[in-house]
């Protein structure tokens, strides 16, 4: 059989077809192999006229059938999914082929196939892929990580069918190694720690400042074309005028109808494993992931509300002073989010010798992907100022447009202490600023216990050393 597939794609669900279909639109030609023979002719029934798609059943076929070196993509589940087909794949590949995997991968995993399959010619690459459907079809951000020298191949057809923000691609070589799926893993922290940012903000609008759902929508589609202009407010806003069709004859709001338990499939909590592990300071994604946990104990909550009856008090702001306080308090707290993730990205980059560049981080999480927001354009300028700026907070622009907005956040923070209302996220923002800029913080006496009762030892202000002190118990 004559190879004249340009890219070949392992699982075509959702996400598999529609970037395969993507790429077709963009002049690739493009097999897509599955298991399943309706999923094969669904792919080529959906493909755009004059394109060149084909479904197929048989792994060989599409094997012999790709052009080389072949690049092949597996959207398959994290685990052992993954392990599977590269067991599938390796007889049938050659020296110099690419594989891909691009799907929510753990890092580590992907550093071990890398150096599996290293020896044997192969190129594997950990690729992120964020925007869901939508994205995959028309746009995703992708974060490939992997041999530099095989990047070459993927690089056209990967920056065709990325998103375009500020007229670039949303993709870029994101280093070394498993930098891809690191660089992925920390979006999707820095993804539940604004999603926990944005929940927190609703329940201040809604229990505090008794705001409809119809409010909401108006408040969140206002603030999507301001300075909080991003995905996750933009799909928020909808949220907030979504009836329950399913029942209640569509005269009610679903959000109102959904258990307030949250899912999470790992990307979050390894974040903080992560970072826990180098050790970086990334409170608020730690707190966004401890937040979905408790949320799951629900019936502990509903006892414990019987116990302690919270009542949560009305905030006496006008909506309009409680619409604008939140807004600033947000973006306040948003930055704090990306600055936690960028933080770490830089750490790690050193670390595991990823060589990861944080401004085409910052470039390509400007469109396609879910974290996308106005925000990370401040970045760009942080890092041409400095590449490798350790945190974003240490940058003059950026402590300007804090300054601004800190304010509001002690505010909106004191006032949903008051009303009983859970901030817990938005106090660890705000509580990691307040640290982070702290030239002296009261760790010297936590030195002091430790020496005291385990002799752990300390350093002192005033000259080099290592110290330790006899210290006595008066009584
Ligand atoms: C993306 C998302 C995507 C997925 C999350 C969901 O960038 O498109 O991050 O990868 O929606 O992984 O994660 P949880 O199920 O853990 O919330």
């Amino acid at each position: 059989m004559e190879a004249t597939f340009d890219f070949g794609m392992i699982g075509i669900g959702v996400m598999g077809s529609n970037l395969l279909l993507n790429m077709a639109d963009h002049g690739f030609s493009v097999i897509g192999y599955d298991l399943k023979q309706e999923r094969a002719d669904k792919l080529e029934s959906a493909a755009s006229p004059g394109t060149v798609v084909k479904g197929t059943t048989d792994i060989q076929f599409m094997i012999q059938g790709l052009k080389k070196p072949r690049k092949i993509m597996m959207l398959v589940p994290a685990g052992k999914p993954v392990d599977d087909v590269i067991a599938t794949l390796l007889p049938l590949l050659e020296e110099g082929d690419i594989v891909i995997d691009g799907g929510n991968s753990y890092y580590k995993d992907t550093q071990k196939r890398i150096d599996y399959l290293q020896p044997k010619g192969i190129h594997f690459f950990g690729m992120g892929v964020s925007g869901g459907e939508a994205g995959a079809r028309f746009g995703p951000s992708m974060m490939p990580g992997g041999d530099k020298e095989a990047y070459q191949y993927l690089q056209p057809i990967l920056q065709a069918i990325a998103a375009k923000a500020d007229g670039k691609s949303c993709v870029a070589y994101m280093g070394n190694g498993a930098a891809g799926h690191y660089v992925k893993m920390v979006h999707n922290g820095i993804e539940y720690a604004m999603m926990q940012l944005i929940s927190e903000a609703y329940d201040i609008l809604k229990r505090g400042g008794g705001f409809t759902n119809n409010d909401l929508h108006y408040v969140f589609a206002r603030w999507n074309s301001g300075g909080l202009q991003s995905f996750l407010i933009q799909i928020t806003a909808e949220i907030f005028r979504t009836l329950d069709t399913g029942n209640n004859q569509g005269k009610s709001y679903l959000v109102d109808a959904i258990l307030d338990k949250a899912g999470s499939k790992g990307t979050g909590k390894w974040t903080s494993q992560d970072a826990m592990d180098l050790p970086v300071s990334i409170p608020t994604i730690d707190m966004a992931v401890a937040m979905r946990d408790l949320s799951v104990y629900k019936d502990q909550r509903v006892k414990a509300g019987k116990l302690y009856q919270p009542q949560i008090q009305k905030i006496d702001l006008s909506p309009e002073q409680l619409t604008a306080l939140v807004e600033d308090a947000l973006a306040f707290c948003f930055v704090m989010a990306y600055a936690q993730g960028l933080s770490l990205l830089a750490k790690a980059s050193e670390a595991y010798n990823m060589q990861i560049p944080l401004p085409d981080v910052v470039t390509i999480w400007k469109g396609g992907c879910i974290i996308r927001s106005a925000l990370l354009y401040q970045f760009d300028r942080v890092f041409a100022a400095d590449a490798t700026l350790p945190n974003v907070l240490l940058d003059e622009s950026m402590a300007g447009f804090l300054k601004e907005k800190e304010n509001a956040v002690r505010q909106v923070l004191s006032l949903a202490i008051g009303a009983k209302i859970p901030v817990a996220a938005m106090g660890s923002a705000l509580g990691y600023f307040d640290a982070f800029c702290s030239d002296r913080l009261p760790t010297n006496l936590i030195q002091a216990q430790r020496d005291f009762f385990g002799a752990h030892t300390y350093q002192r202000i005033d000259k080099e050393g290592v110290f330790h002190t006899e210290w006595h118990m008066t009584e």
